[in-house]
């Protein structure tokens, strides 16, 4: 029941800034088929995202918006760029330019106005945009109508182990598994992440190539007994 109060709280303070009423219903609905239904093992594969183009925000605790901005994934060499520039009107914490190579385990951390750079390795390469291959399928659902043409979005429920903490990691992804949204709560943090207006391809190649600034940095010892991982940059 916490769970539920504390997600419910960004859903009902930013339902209206981000004009995404169906997104914000896939919510609500999950939150309610996490508390009712039992995983039940099926056969599915999870499927894997297509290269998108779109906008994702982040929302913590506190109905705080972490981050909001642009992102590109390229998912056959699995690269990411998130852009989150705090100046937006939407209240936003963090400014962020993150280049992640999920392959490679490496994280960039940009600052273009600084000309600098921070490498670190990943441990963890779990992110929102792909779907875990060790997730268990839970469901599909549809948000909004399953009879009106046009008024109802299909779309399935994954959860994924996390191991050395107690938290869930649950995906929700339309029918062509595109990401709509994201849970990822530990006992100490919850974040939901959305994507919007994704379009399936990659508009920019270059956002997803190192600056020249970055090149040559030695990545960023981890501290020993730490795991790190993208979700960790929005703490
Ligand atoms: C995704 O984009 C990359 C880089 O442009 C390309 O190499 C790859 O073939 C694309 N993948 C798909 C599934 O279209
Ligand atoms: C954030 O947005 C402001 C205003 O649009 C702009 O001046 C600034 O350069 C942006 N910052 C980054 C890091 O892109
Ligand atoms: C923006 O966030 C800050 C800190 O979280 C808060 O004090 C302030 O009231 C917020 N402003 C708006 C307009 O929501
Ligand atoms: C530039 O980068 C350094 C560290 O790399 C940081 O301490 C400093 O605050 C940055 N300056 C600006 C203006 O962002």
């Amino acid at each position: 029941m916490r769970f539920w109060l504390v997600l419910g709280r960004p859903f009902s303070l930013h339902r209206s800034a981000f004009g995404g009423g169906k997104m914000y219903t896939a919510v609500l609905l999950f939150v309610f088929v996490c508390w009712t239904a039992t995983a039940h093992a099926d056969h599915h594969q999870p499927c894997r995202s297509p290269n998108m183009t779109g906008y994702v925000s982040v929302m913590g605790q506190r109905a705080e918006t972490r981050a909001a901005g642009p992102f590109t994934y390229d998912s056959t060499n699995k690269k990411l760029r998130l852009q989150s520039n705090s100046s937006h009107p939407w209240n936003v914490t963090l400014d962020l330019d993150l280049l992640v190579f999920f392959e490679e385990g490496i994280l960039y951390k940009i600052d273009s106005k600084n000309q600098s750079c921070e490498k670190k390795s990943l441990q963890c390469t779990k992110n929102p945009f792909a779907l875990p291959s060790d997730a268990t399928f839970m469901s599909t659902m549809t948000s909004g109508s399953v009879s009106i043409e046009g008024e109802g979005l299909k779309f399935q429920i994954w959860t994924t182990p996390t191991p050395g903490f107690k938290g869930q990691n649950i995906m929700c992804l339309t029918m062509g598994c595109l990401p709509l949204s994201t849970f990822y709560v530990t006992e100490s943090s919850v974040f939901i992440f959305s994507n919007m207006n994704v379009e399936l391809e990659i508009k920019d190649p270059d956002l997803l190539v190192v600056p020249s600034f970055c090149q040559g940095l030695p990545a960023e010892e981890t501290p020993e007994g730490t795991v790190y991982g993208f979700y960790d940059e929005f703490l």
